[in-house]
């Protein structure tokens, strides 16, 4: 998308196909009001009074402005009380015009500013615009059979024009874009992975993927670590998991240090399971349907990756996954086996879909005992269990520090992206217990979230550590979220940009 700012006096010289204006309920007289002829204003007032238009939040109508040359539509978009505002909004309005404006092969859109001016806060409205702009016209597209001639036609929103009022809000403006397309961006990369099938995104090509990051004379590098590294390094409970298929399982780190140097150091975890056909212990096929989508932790990890040089925060960050495919077949890990993890833990596998907490075993075990962050974050299409419980649009947290919870939560809020906490119940470590080993892979389906997440726990090492199951909003059958296309979602990438952008 091409971005444009103007000073606000010049909207009389912009012609566009669409103006899109926000309206509050306490504004509704005001629509149109200095760049519609008089006859037009009173025509949209009409017909948005013939159809009860109210600006309720989240309402939206496209409004042909007949006969009139400079804009072909009004998209009005209903923003509720005044005192609703925040950078939440922003982004759905952003996200909600653009799906219109694509709507009716709108190219290029003008936001009309007068809603924008109640912004506290104008470089991060403006951001969360953006990123509504950006998320919500994401198509992902690469798949499809298309004639020249399609490709040819434009149906595409493609240029956007933002009014600035004067020079220092003009500059608030191009700081809000770039963080928006920066945030966008990395988030579009997560979405794009997970989007594409396991035959084209095998632990080789997130490989690729994490070292092209590393590749730009940026100050990420990339360590990558194959079968026989792992093997070193003692991650043998991985190395089982990803035993079954022609794919062999990667072990990623990389790191990301600040030109200042920091005292502050993170380690993010990614679930990167590129396909989870359960193993041995086999799905059924309805429940694989979408098991593309079980490498979507990895995939944040790395979207953050891309942001992180950009962003400059200053913290060391390090992003660590195990890429691995989950197959059955005569090499496949067995129901029964016993693995040991880089820690030495022994884990019984009594289900081998329960792989995802065994490749976590050893990049936690990696993180705590070889990086000692000051804090850990893991993200993780972990169980289905915390889809029963929360639903689609909610990831499950679990926390054993109260600073870096409020921090999570915080980042959460921000990015727009819902997070609600689960317990650690001690207790429930029972249904852990393995007859033979350590620790067992499955603690039984009541609380099935939970005690993945205790399993988790074993391999923290007493460092402050936060777990995400993300199962439920890295993937998006409804587009609940205005932000949100079918498919793939990039959550999780906006949440941790913020929470490393904050400490
Ligand atoms: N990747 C799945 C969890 C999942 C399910 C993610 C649905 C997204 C949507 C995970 O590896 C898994 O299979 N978990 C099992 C655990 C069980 C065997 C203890 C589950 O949730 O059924
Ligand atoms: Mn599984
Ligand atoms: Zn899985």
């Amino acid at each position: 998308m091409k971005y444009e700012i103007i000073p606000s006096g010049g909207l009389a010289e912009v012609t566009a196909d669409a103006i899109v204006e926000g309206l509050y309920q306490e504004d509704q007289p005001k629509i149109g009001q200095g760049y519609l002829p008089e006859v037009t204003t009173k025509a949209v007032l009409a017909e948005l009074r013939r159809r009860e238009f109210d600006a309720k939040e989240g309402d939206v109508y496209v409004l042909p402005l007949l006969g009139f040359k400079q804009f072909k539509y009004l998209i009005v978009i209903g923003l509720g009380k005044k005192n609703n505002y925040d950078a939440n909004q922003l982004r759905a309005v952003g996200a909600k015009a653009i799906k219109a404006a694509n709507g009716y092969r709108a190219q290029k859109i003008v936001f009309h500013p007068d809603w924008l001016r109640k912004a506290k806060d104008l470089v991060g409205g403006i951001q969360a615009l953006v990123e509504g702009i950006e998320l919500g016209g994401y198509h992902f597209a690469s798949y499809r059979k298309r004639t020249a001639a399609e490709q040819q036609k434009k149906h595409k929103a493609e240029e956007i024009v933002l009014m600035a009022e004067d020079r220092i809000s003009r500059v608030k403006i191009e700081k809000g874009l770039e963080l928006g397309k920066l945030f966008s961006e990395a988030t579009i990369l997560a979405r794009d992975m997970v989007n594409t099938p396991s035959m084209d995104m095998h632990p080789e090509q997130m490989v690729s993927i994490a070292q092209s990051l590393a590749a730009r004379g940026t100050n990420v590098t990339c360590k990558v670590f194959d079968k026989a590294g792992m093997e070193k390094l003692g991650m043998k409970a991985s190395l089982a998991v990803g035993q079954g298929s022609k794919h062999e399982p990667r072990f990623v780190h990389l790191v990301y240090k600040p030109k200042q140097r920091s005292t502050k150091k993170i380690a993010l975890i990614g679930k990167g399971l590129t396909f989870d056909s359960g193993g041995l212990s086999l799905k059924p096929a309805d429940h694989m349907t979408d098991m593309k989508i079980d490498m979507a932790g990895a995939a944040a990890v790395i979207g953050v990756f891309k942001a992180l040089p950009l962003l400059k925060p200053r913290v060391e960050v390090h992003g660590l996954f195990i890429a691995a495919e989950n197959m059955p077949g005569g090499g496949a890990y067995r129901p029964g086996d016993v693995v040991a993890a880089l820690d030495g833990t022994t884990i019984e596998v009594e289900n081998t879909d329960a792989e995802g907490r065994i490749t976590l075993a050893d990049a936690l075990s990696y993180a705590a005992l070889r990086i000692k962050p000051q804090a850990m974050v893991d993200l993780a299409t972990l169980t289905g269990a915390v889809i029963v419980a929360l639903g689609s649009d909610i990831s499950g947290l679990f926390c054993s520090n109260k600073e870096l919870k409020t921090a999570l939560v915080q980042a959460a809020g921000e990015a727009g992206e819902t997070v609600w906490e689960l317990p650690l119940y001690q207790p429930y470590k029972e249904q852990n217990k393995s007859k033979i080993a350590d620790i067992r892979n499955v603690g039984g389906r009541p609380g099935g979230s939970i005690t993945a997440a205790l399993f988790l726990e074993k391999f923290t090492h007493d460092v402050p550590w936060a777990h995400i199951d993300v199962a439920g909003p890295v993937y998006a059958e409804k587009e609940s979220k205005p932000e949100w296309v079918n498919g793939g979602t990039g959550w999780g990438v906006r949440l941790l940009l913020n929470y490393l952008r904050n400490l």
